[in-house]
Order: C-alpha cells, then sequence, then structure tokens
C-alpha cells in the first residue's frame, strides 16, 4: 500500500518508519503512514513560527478564500472522506457522512467568520482625560497553535482547531491521533492547495510520546487539546504559562420529565448512547427519569436499543460499529461487570464490538456512573423530582453537555441556572452540537471554548491602540 504523506510547513514530506492503519472491524490494514524524523519536526515548527506575522497580517479576503475552498473540496470529495474515515475510525457510514458534512460547515463558518472579523472602536472623550481620544481593540492571535485531536472525530475536531487558527491569521501544526491519522492528513492535502504561505500548517502524525516535546516548545503558545482528561490536565500542569485549551471527557446526563414526549426521548437517547459506538464526550450515559416517567421510559428506551442495527460499518443501514480497538471493548465490557447493575439488553463483546447495553441499578459509586465510559452503555434511574435529577446531574466531576426533555419553559431556565456544565440541552440528548455554537466543559470537562467563533476569540487576545488628538 502508497505511504500518505504527511505535511511539513506546507509540502508533503515523508519519514523512514512505517505505521500501519488498521480497521477496527476486521483488523485489515486502510493505510500506511510514516513518522516525521526530529528535522522534519524542527522544520515544520521553525517554519510556523517564522511565518506567525506574516500570517498575522494576511488579508482577511486570502484566509477566506482559503478556508471556502477547503470547504469546498470537502464537499466535493466528501464520499471518498466517509470512507476514509469509516476505515481508520470503524464508525458506521451514516456517522462518517455526517461528520464530513459537519466538516464543511466549520470550515465555511470560518470564512464567513474571517470577513467579519473586525475589532471594536471606542471613545474614550466619556472623561476629561480622554478629550479627544479614540481606542481601537483588535483580537491578535497569541502565535502559532499546536492542535492535538482526537480519534472520535478524526476529521471534524481537526477542522475545529485547523479553520479558526488560519481565520484569525494564525499558524497552525496538528498531532493526529495515531490510530487515525488519514483524514488529518487530507486535509493537509486541500490546505496545499490553497497557496497559504509556507509555514502556516502542518500535519505531523508522531507517536504520543512524542508529543510532550511539541507541548514545551516555546514557539508554540497555544495548545489546542481534545482527549483524554488525565492528558489533558497533564498538559496544562507541564505548560503554565501556555494558553491551553482542553475539551476533554464527560459523562452525559439526559433528565426525561413526565411532560416529555417519552416517544422521542427513549429514540434520541437510544440512538445518541450508541452512535459511533457511544465514543464522543457527550454521548448518553446516564438517564434520571422523574418519577412515573421512568415506569414508561424504560421499556421504551430498551425497544429503542434493541431496535438499533449493529455490525458492518460498511453497510448502509448499520447504526452502531465496533469500539476503536478490542482494548477498548475489553475495558468497557469489564466495566459494565463491575457496575453492579442489571443488564437489561446487550452486554455481549465479540472483538472490537461491545452490543448496545442498557442498565439500571449501577452502583453510585461505580465506573459507569462516575467516569466518561466512552462505549456503547446507558444506565436509567428513578428520581423523585427535577430537583433531585438536577442533584444527580451535578454530582460529577464531569461538566459537559446535559439534556433535559421537558416542554416546561421554567424548568428550562432552572436547567441552564442550575446544571454545572458548559451547555443544556432542552427538548433534546445532550449529544447534539451545533458546530457554530459555543462547545465545552466545566469541571474536570475541560478549559476554553470551541465552536468557530468562540475558538477564533480563544486562540486571540485583545490589542488596545489609543489614538490622540482628533476631532471629536
Ligand atoms: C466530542 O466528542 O467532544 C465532540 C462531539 C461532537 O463534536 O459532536
Amino acid at each position: 500500500m502508497d505511504v500518505t504523506p504527511f505535511w511539513v510547513a506546507g509540502k508533503a514530506a515523508t519519514g523512514d518508519e512505517r505505521v500501519s492503519v488498521a480497521h477496527p472491524y476486521d483488523g485489515r490494514e486502510v493505510g500506511v503512514v510514516s513518522v516525521p524524523t526530529e528535522a522534519q519536526v524542527e522544520e515544520a515548527l521553525a517554519a510556523a513560527y517564522a511565518v506567525r506575522r506574516e500570517a498575522a497580517a494576511l488579508p482577511l479576503h486570502v484566509r477566506a478564500e482559503a478556508l471556502a475552498h477547503v470547504s469546498r473540496r470537502l464537499e466535493e470529495r466528501k464520499e471518498e472522506l466517509a470512507r476514509l474515515i469509516t476505515g481508520e475510525n470503524g464508525k458506521p457510514l451514516l456517522w462518517a457522512r455526517a461528520e464530513v458534512g459537519r466538516a464543511v460547515s466549520v470550515f465555511r463558518f470560518a470564512a464567513e467568520e474571517a470577513r467579519r472579523w473586525s475589532g471594536q472602536v471606542q471613545r474614550l472623550d466619556t472623561d476629561p482625560g480622554g478629550a479627544g481620544r479614540m481606542a481601537y481593540t483588535a483580537r491578535v492571535p497569541y502565535g502559532p497553535v499546536l492542535a492535538i485531536t482526537p480519534f472520535n472525530f478524526p476529521l471534524n475536531l481537526t477542522a475545529h482547531k485547523v479553520a479558526p487558527a488560519i481565520a484569525v491569521g494564525a499558524p497552525v501544526v496538528v498531532k493526529p491521533a495515531p490510530a487515525t491519522p488519514l483524514s488529518a492528513l487530507v486535509l493537509g492535502e486541500l490546505l496545499a492547495e490553497t497557496g497559504l504561505p509556507e509555514g502556516m500548517f502542518s500535519v505531523l502524525p508522531v507517536p504520543n510520546e512524542r508529543a510532550s516535546a511539541l507541548v514545551q516548545d516555546e514557539r508554540l503558545p497555544i495548545v489546542s487539546f481534545t482527549g483524554s482528561g488525565p492528558v489533558g490536565w497533564s498538559i496544562k500542569d507541564s505548560a503554565p504559562r501556555k494558553h491551553v485549551v482542553l475539551e476533554l471527557g464527560g459523562n452525559a446526563a439526559a433528565v426525561v420529565c413526565p411532560d416529555a414526549d417519552l416517544d422521542w426521548a427513549a429514540q434520541r437517547i437510544a440512538l445518541f448512547a450508541n452512535y459511533q459506538a457511544g465514543q464522543s464526550c457527550i454521548a448518553v450515559q446516564r438517564v434520571y427519569a422523574v418519577g412515573d416517567a421512568y415506569d414508561a421510559l424504560l421499556p421504551k428506551v430498551v425497544a429503542a436499543v434493541e431496535g438499533l442495527v449493529t455490525g458492518d460499518p460498511w453497510r448502509e443501514e448499520t447504526q452502531v460499529g465496533p469500539l476503536i480497538s478490542e482494548d477498548a471493548a475489553k475495558r468497557v465490557e469489564s466495566w459494565v461487570a463491575a457496575s453492579g447493575g442489571e443488564v437489561l439488553t446487550g452486554g455481549v463483546r465479540d472483538g472490537a464490538a461491545y452490543s448496545p447495553t442498557v442498565l439500571t441499578g449501577v452502583a453510585a459509586d461505580s465506573q459507569v456512573s462516575c467516569e466518561e465510559v466512552f462505549g456503547p452503555v446507558l444506565f436509567v434511574e428513578r428520581v423523585a423530582d427535577v430537583d433531585e435529577a438536577f442533584a444527580k446531574v451535578n454530582d460529577s466531576r464531569y461538566g459537559l453537555q446535559a439534556g433535559v426533555f421537558t416542554r416546561d419553559l421554567a424548568t428550562a431556565f432552572q436547567a441552564q441556572r442550575d446544571l454545572d456544565v458548559g451547555g443544556v440541552i432542552i427538548g433534546d440528548v445532550p449529544s447534539y452540537r451545533a458546530d457554530q455554537m459555543p462547545y465545552g466543559g466545566v469541571k474536570d470537562s475541560g478549559t476554553g471554548r470551541e465552536g468557530v467563533a468562540s475558538t477564533m476569540a480563544d486562540f486571540t487576545y485583545e490589542k488596545v491602540m489609543v489614538l490622540t488628538g482628533l476631532p471629536l
């Protein structure tokens, strides 16, 4: 199989060491990449640093055109890319196609935001000391961005770091997840078509053991990381002077109130606990059903989960495919066994696949309750009222998103006020994410916000220029 090149300062390159990319469903080889040498990494970092001022001064129309080009090319190559994602990640085509569609939008949003990237004018003659003075505040990039991206959305979560970086005029160095480097490498190919200056982007599939050297490098003042909590927080601790953005895990909860449409709630909970085999930071994991809603909801959830189409991710109708590896599936299996809960459906492992699983009665201190399962597992618990439900949602070290199935406006506002999370979705699962809205967590779920405009703000700081002696 041909080696897929990586990208050093905008140019295709290969290294000597080869790495095979395996399909999680059957282990067959779906790609071969090579590992950048130390010298190639140095070339990428030096180029990113050298181009930083030119990048920050790039006209907005040049940035916007480059971003729009990538969006168009993703759209043109969407089926090929979806198949690439299914190949390297194992997610069913259904979800791989959705991911490419989202990446198309992320680059389009970034192109639109780039054209709106202006700054603020503020008259200072509101006070005698400011007579004839005016401030113009621009947001300027901290400098080159190190983007460390995860396996679960190998294209779109890379897009969420690359597109805003280019929009604000920041060079970006991507380190993709070792299991899924191929989609990020195609993104490099599309960026190479744009004519952005040399050094503006690199995509370096280095192994995880070499990531800390990148994190420590002073030429990359921003680290934007999506992945596991322990790794994310250790990055932040190891680089206290850097601007570190962390999008980490969660054990997302859905609250189902008696006034909700229980059929809709059950369908959505079943699908979004198991989409991507549960490997999303906002997959439904905990379900708190209020009062009588529990008795009506539980059989509906079990039936909806049993109705999901599982198996070969290449089949058009498959909704739930394998996890990223057999080890991941074994971990999920062991957590379910240790949960103390009753398995109402599922609970069977076959290689890297784990059947969609519904539990009740899990121990409050079990991993299935307290940690991020990152697998196709949910549990349902009865609570007396909304206050108890919200207390249970908050009784977690995570706080990414929560879903509240209710039609009551007061409950909706109470949820937004009282739930310790970065986002509350009313009338749907916590797994809803629109790529243009702010997205991120509190507590152990991370720090900073993504979503195109939010990331652009996050990668930049305010710089003020005061004009004096003006005839205001
Ligand atoms: C994540 O797993 O954090 C990303 C979820 C998404 O983008 O839908």
